[in-house]
């Protein structure tokens, strides 16, 4: 298949090359617009543009965060994907298990019903989505039931194993919803979801609605049930923090349209849209000196039922000019897997966040240049720059939970989770013929958050920061700098 018929036959997804296979889940132009009847003959006023054109896919096992501000239109895409609404127009392509490659729109009530065993649904509020006169033993069995896989002691024995595997006695079975906690009743709603053994579930804000305490558990549990269990999530959410900690990649969506899409890391240090931008310069920064100012978006979210002319954004976009104003912009790759809808997406030098990471330098050696008064500023000859250490501060520093991690395009050469720096006997690493070549990178994560809000140093020979007042640069492979820290006295 050419290039040209791929893209046709697998709209975005076909532009991941050699992907489709992976693929479990692709959405298409989707639609789903919500009728406005007014007055006392009901008559169409016009209509909600829930989800407005929306293009993704979800390949799997991994976790796709879906994240956007309130009334975006993230639950109604989830609920479309499921047919629990039926879409204006577009294609939902699913890879079920056993009906194949199939658009769920245009399938017939028989088939619906048994692709509805593959994909499930987990809803924010663990007290309203349970249903208060059933018992355990009927909530969570009563799909095992109703498709006819399981009853009697059969029944019960499967209910107390789902009980078992998100943490709950089989004894609780008897008891009803309200005898719980929050967190259990997400729980419940967890087993209650898992009983099909589904491929897909959609998790609609799961954790929003509970205490934070709670919430890592949670989603600690969810994490360990996608191990075991094969599965592949859509995890709606509008807390980056969440979104960060549990998505493989992320999809961000503006006024029901999709606006951009990368991996996690990606997103988080390179984001391309100004939407996703100002959503990260919200994001505490756990090193005070890279705290880039908090971009305040002007006016309100778009009206989903009187959207803008051009890009939805257009309003509130600092980066805004009159072809914004007047055409729609398309999502399309613009880095390889990272897609984005933005006509300045090339020009623009966003800055982004990655919530638990101290640093994160991508440097990519470029032409020599002149003696630079800072290593960082650096346009180094290729193949001739040696990392030679890593310093951290203070001394003794227990760096378990944390990680180091030098690249070289792509390959992880050096990876210190778990060591302690006092046994090193000082405070810093020292890396035997680590060779920058054109492409490599340096990596600095945390994760431990704010708590390692310390002092790193990393360089060439000798420390390449303490003096205030000063400032480095990173330079890109074309020498254009594009990042710049002064250090504040
Ligand atoms: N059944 C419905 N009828 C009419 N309009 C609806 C319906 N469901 C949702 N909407 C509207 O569609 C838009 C998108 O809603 P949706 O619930 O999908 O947003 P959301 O991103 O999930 O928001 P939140 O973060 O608050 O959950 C909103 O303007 C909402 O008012
Ligand atoms: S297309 Fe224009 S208005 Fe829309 S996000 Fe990009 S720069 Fe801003
Ligand atoms: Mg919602």
């Amino acid at each position: 298949m050419t290039e040209e018929s791929k893209k046709a036959e697998h709209g975005i997804a076909g532009q991941v090359q050699g992907a489709e296979e992976n693929i479990l889940l692709e959405v298409k132009e989707l639609k789903k617009y919500f009728p406005i009847r007014k007055g006392f003959f009901k008559t169409l006023a016009g209509y909600v543009k829930a989800v407005d054109g929306v293009n993704f896919f979800i390949r799997e096992g991994e976790t796709m965060g879906l994240v956007g501000e309130s009334g975006c239109g993230k639950t109604t895409t989830g609920r479309v994907i499921l047919r629990a609404y039926e879409p204006t127009s577009g294609e939902v392509w699913f890879k079920d298990r056993q009906l194949g490659r199939v658009n769920v729109p245009s399938l017939d009530k028989h088939e619906l019903k048994g692709m509805r065993q593959n994909m499930q649904m987990i809803f924010q509020d663990p007290y309203s989505s349970l249903n208060p006169r059933m018992t355990l033993l009927q909530i969570v069995g009563e799909p095992l039931l109703v498709n006819g896989v399981a009853r009697g002691s059969e029944l019960r024995d499967r209910v107390a194993e789902l009980l078992r595997v998100v943490g709950l006695r089989p004894e609780y079975m008897i008891r009803y919803p309200h005898a719980f906690s929050g967190g259990q009743r997400q729980r419940i709603g967890i087993a209650r979801a898992l009983a099909l053994n589904p491929q897909l579930i959609v998790c609609d804000e799961p954790v929003s609605a509970l205490d934070v305490s709670v919430q890592a558990q949670v989603l600690n549990l969810l994490q360990d049930l996608q191990a075991d269990f094969d599965l592949t999530y859509l995890f709606v959410a509008h807390d980056l923090s969440v979104i960060e900690h549990i998505s493989d990649r992320v999809s961000v969506m503006y006024v029901g349209k999709l606006v951009e899409m990368a991996e996690t890391e990606e997103l988080f240090g390179h984001p391309l849209h100004p939407y996703t931008e100002a959503l990260m310069s919200a994001v505490p920064k756990p090193d005070p000196r890279y705290q880039a100012e908090r971009i305040i978006l002007e006016g309100d979210v778009a009206d989903p039922a009187n959207t803008p002319s051009g890009c939805y954004f257009h309003p509130r976009c600092r980066y805004a000019t009159g072809l914004c104003k007047e055409k729609t912009p398309q999502l399309r790759e613009l880095r390889p897997d990272h897609y984005v809808s933005c006509h300045r997406a090339e020009e623009l030098n966003l800055i982004g966040v990655t919530a638990a990471v101290i640093t994160y330098h991508d440097v990519v050696v470029a032409e020599p240049q002149a003696e630079p008064s800072r290593p960082e500023a650096a346009a180094v000859a290729p193949g001739d720059v040696q990392i030679t250490y890593i310093e951290y501060d203070p001394p003794g520093r227990d760096l378990e939970g944390e990680y180091v991690q030098l690249e070289n395009k792509g390959e992880v050469e050096q990876d210190m989770s778990g060591w302690v720096l006092s046994d090193l006997g000082g405070h810093s690493f020292t890396f035997p013929e680590f060779t920058l070549s054109p492409g490599a990178g340096v990596k600095v994560w945390s994760k431990k958050g704010e708590d390692a809000a310390t002092d790193l140093y990393w360089g060439w020979g000798r420390p390449i920061w303490n003096n205030s007042g000063d400032t480095a640069n990173l330079v890109n492979g074309q020498g254009e700098i594009v990042s710049s820290y002064t250090y504040a006295p």
